[in-house]
């Protein structure tokens, strides 16, 4: 057992991170890591990123934001900005309001020197393709939004996500997308260094696909009641997915916590 919280070593001032530091720490695993990963020789890395309140809520009043800090946006940020591609479902987009990712200066020669584009693409998964196709999310973006859907999605829709600049990737044989298939589709395209923001639906698909390699998790010092879902949603696994910590930060009571898909070497 270890003590993380009051360290035992005499009190100082938190000291304050800069983004470089913060990066550091989120840095993705290099290549030869990666194809240790669910996702094997296609070196593809899949990183979720989602906050929670202590009772488990992941949205008060169908917004994540009310669970979030300051410090949580930062990591929030920073998640994105080392990210080659944001994978969403399709009601964290209409909830939330999406909006492309922006270049953001502070990783602008780190993302080139990475072979990265200014800003990660936004990939949405959905297989109805009810989504507003005239939003700057899929009008303005750095680059193309990509869509995830399978190969029998509504063909009018499809035709109206293409107008609006969408990019569509197939990535299951009905109208739903495979989970299992989304990481290698998007390493085939490039964007090996993924990132989730979920929601629970879509994370629970790749939990339950086995292709999540790493949770970054934040926990809220706040308790809401009411129903809201928990991180994931889907049936349940015959036996828990194990995870190992990788990584404990604090701030002002929250606790920006990494977990690393377990997996043994021989698998
Ligand atoms: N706390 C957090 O960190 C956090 C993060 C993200 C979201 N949220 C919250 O989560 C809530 C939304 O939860 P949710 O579970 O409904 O969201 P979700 O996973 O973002 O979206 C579900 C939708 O994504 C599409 N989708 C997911 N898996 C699919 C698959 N395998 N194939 C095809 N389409 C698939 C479907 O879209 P179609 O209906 O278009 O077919 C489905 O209805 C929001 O209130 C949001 O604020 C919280």
């Amino acid at each position: 057992m270890r003590r993380l919280f009051p360290s035992s070593s005499a009190p100082a001032p938190a000291p304050e991170w800069s983004l470089e530091e913060i990066a550091e720490e989120y840095a993705y695993p290099p290549l030869e890591e990666r194809t240790a990963g669910a996702s094997g020789a296609s070196g593809a890395w899949l990183r979720g990123n989602m906050v929670a309140s202590l009772d488990g809520a992941i949205h008060h009043g169908g917004r994540s934001q009310p669970l979030s800090s300051q410090a949580d946006m930062w990591i929030f940020g920073v998640l994105r900005a080392l990210a080659d591609v944001v994978v969403v479902g399709a009601e964290t987009v209409r909830q939330e309001g999406y909006r492309p990712a922006k270049p953001r200066a502070a990783f602008a020669a780190r993302r080139a020197a990475s072979g990265q584009s200014p800003a990660p693409a936004i990939a949405v998964v959905s297989a109805s393709l009810e989504l507003d196709f005239s939003l700057p999310l899929f009008t303005e973006p750095v680059v193309p939004t990509l869509l995830l859907t399978g190969a029998d999605a509504p063909p009018a829709r499809l035709a109206l996500a293409r107008e609006a600049g969408a990019e569509v990737v197939f990535a299951g044989e009905g109208v739903a997308v495979e989970p299992s298939r989304v990481p290698g589709a998007l390493a085939a395209r490039g964007l090996r260094r993924q990132l989730t923001e979920g929601g629970p639906t879509l994370l629970g698909g790749f939990a339950a696909a086995g292709v999540l390699d790493e949770l970054c998790l934040s926990v809220a010092p706040r308790i809401t009641v009411g129903d809201a879902p928990r991180i994931t949603r889907g049936p349940v696994l015959p036996v828990p997915d194990e995870f190992t910590l990788d990584g404990v930060l604090e701030e002002d009571g929250f606790l920006f916590t990494r977990y690393r898909r377990y997996r043994q070497s021989a698998e």
